[in-house]
């Protein structure tokens, strides 16, 4: 029998999977890891701690059947700086995806260099999270670490060069580095110099499904391969069958994403939506909101101590409620750019209930990814159906609210795991399995309709929606007065 390992390199956990040909789910590993936040906005990890992470999965995965693991590739949590020194140690923590520090390197990207030119370059403007204006910022903050930078690399590609020893990316994980020329999918040497970058720092640019190496001796796998595998939307956009012209996944795990795959290469107007690679080889249009699932278990774990999160909240009176969250906690990427935004409750009276704020959680949320809808439906593409994975999809009231809050249908895989089986199904492609990414999706991925919109809800929900956007724009000046005094 042959096997195959997906790795799903999160920021709360790394999950990883075996699965057969089929991409059956055999067995599931995870292992949790601590996110560090040395400042209000600002969140870092220890890449070792994803190296432990994955080393012990790989070694309980494929324990009593070493042999027959064919292929292992990754799904990454996107946009992280990895700097190592000339011994190939790394210099200082990752700086993550949602961190905030970047405001200023940003700025300069978007005004002095201008959006205009950093579209032209990158297909993309500059948001802090992007690794870009990270380097800029370790350049000038850190000059020390900065003078010892021999590589950069993304999370997945930090773990793929240890288990390989070939220092790899994918044209989807590395769209979301600002150093890209997305179009014809080759570093870009203005964007180098621009971040004093030098391009023999930079890993090697393969497609997701193509093999850049094998396991070192060490690791006992002698039959597998490695795939270079994708950013983890990218990837869950595989494992969830999101691969034709116009389809839609969301996510909602740590983030909130809305992954829309193109046939051909677009940028939408203003750059208001990512315009990356997608791991088929075809590119996506992309919504980032930084707070998704995580908003909900900061509010029932951290806030309410509980771990009841079904019993916190119930249908009964959905879309009546008149309380509002801004689930801004870390910022806001999409379609804002703002990194001192922050979360807000807003219309609370005395008479208002823990179930309605816990359940105006999970609708600030849902706005949020309207946000993103809204824009990509702006630009002209029609979204009126689209599958739903991560954590949070594992919520039946959350789906519910979902499709009548973006007035679409929503679908599920038979399991949530999207990054995990996308990254399986690629390393699958890799080893020969299939020919192509789309001939493995069309072999093993099934979806099928959880939720649909209800014409009475949707129309409460457009009301409520009006006020969730006055909000933002009310408060846009007092979150950066705020920020002034942190
Ligand atoms: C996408 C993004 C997040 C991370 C989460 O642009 O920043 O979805 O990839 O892991």
């Amino acid at each position: 029998m042959n096997y195959y390992i997906g790795i799903d390199l999160g920021t709360s956990s790394c999950k990883g999977i075996l699965t057969d040909s089929k991409a059956k789910i055999i067995k599931i590993a995870s292992r949790e890891y601590d996110v560090i936040y040395p400042h209000s906005g600002w969140s870092e990890q220890n890449p070792e701690d994803w190296l432990k992470a994955v080393n012990e999965i790989l070694a309980e995965l494929s324990e009593g059947i070493e042999d027959d693991v064919r292929g292992i590739s990754f799904g990454g949590q996107m946009h992280g700086l990895v700097l190592l020194d000339d011994k190939d140690e790394v210099i200082r923590p990752a700086i993550l995806w949602n961190d905030g520090r970047t405001g200023k390197e940003t700025e300069y990207l978007n005004t002095v260099v201008g959006k205009e030119k950093l579209s032209e370059y990158t297909a993309n403007i500059a948001f802090a999270g992007f690794t870009a204006p990270k380097i800029l910022w370790v350049k000038e903050n850190e000059p020390e670490n900065f003078n010892k930078i021999r590589k950069i690399c993304l999370p997945k590609d930090y773990i793929a060069y240890k288990l390989t020893g070939v220092f790899s990316t994918d044209y989807s994980d590395a769209s979301g580095m600002l150093l890209l020329d997305v179009k014809n999918k080759c570093w870009s040497n203005e964007m180098c110099e621009i971040c004093s970058v030098k391009k023999e720092w930079l890993p090697k640019l393969y497609e997701s499904w193509q093999v850049t190496g094998k396991p070192k001796a060490e690791y006992g796998l002698k039959n597998a391969v490695v795939t270079a595998g994708a950013g983890d939307n990218a990837a869950a956009a595989v494992g969830t069958g999101t691969v034709g012209i116009g389809d839609c996944n969301i996510s909602l795990g740590t983030s909130g994403t809305v992954f829309i795959s193109q046939e051909g290469f677009s940028v939408d107007k203003n750059n208001a939506l990512h315009s990356f690679a997608h791991a088929n080889g075809k590119w996506h249009l992309m919504g980032c909101i930084l707070s998704a699932a995580s908003c909900n278990k900061w509010w029932i774990e951290d806030i309410l101590r509980s771990d009841d999160y079904d019993g916190a909240v119930s249908d009964a009176g959905l879309g009546e409620n008149n309380v509002w969250f801004l689930p801004y906690l870390m910022g806001e990427r999409s379609p804002h750019n703002d990194v001192d935004a922050r979360g807000v409750f807003f219309g609370m009276s005395a008479d208002t209930t823990r179930e309605q704020m816990s359940t105006a959680v999970l609708e600030g949320v849902s706005f949020a990814l309207r946000d993103c809808v809204d824009t990509a439906r702006e630009s002209g593409v029609s979204i009126n159906r689209a599958n739903l994975c991560g954590g949070g999809a594992k919520s039946k009231l959350w789906r519910k609210i979902l499709a009548n809050v973006l007035d679409c249908e929503i679908t599920m895989t038979e399991s949530e795991q999207g990054p995990s089986l996308g990254a399986a199904i690629l390393s699958m492609v890799g080893a020969g399995e299939y020919a192509t990414v789309e001939d493995a999706v069309e072999a093993t991925v099934n979806a099928s309709v959880v939720s649909k919109p209800d014409d009475a809800l949707v129309a409460k929900y457009n009301e409520k929606y009006k006020v969730f956007k006055a909000l933002y724009p009310a408060l846009k000046d007092v979150y950066k007065k705020a920020a002034e005094k942190i």
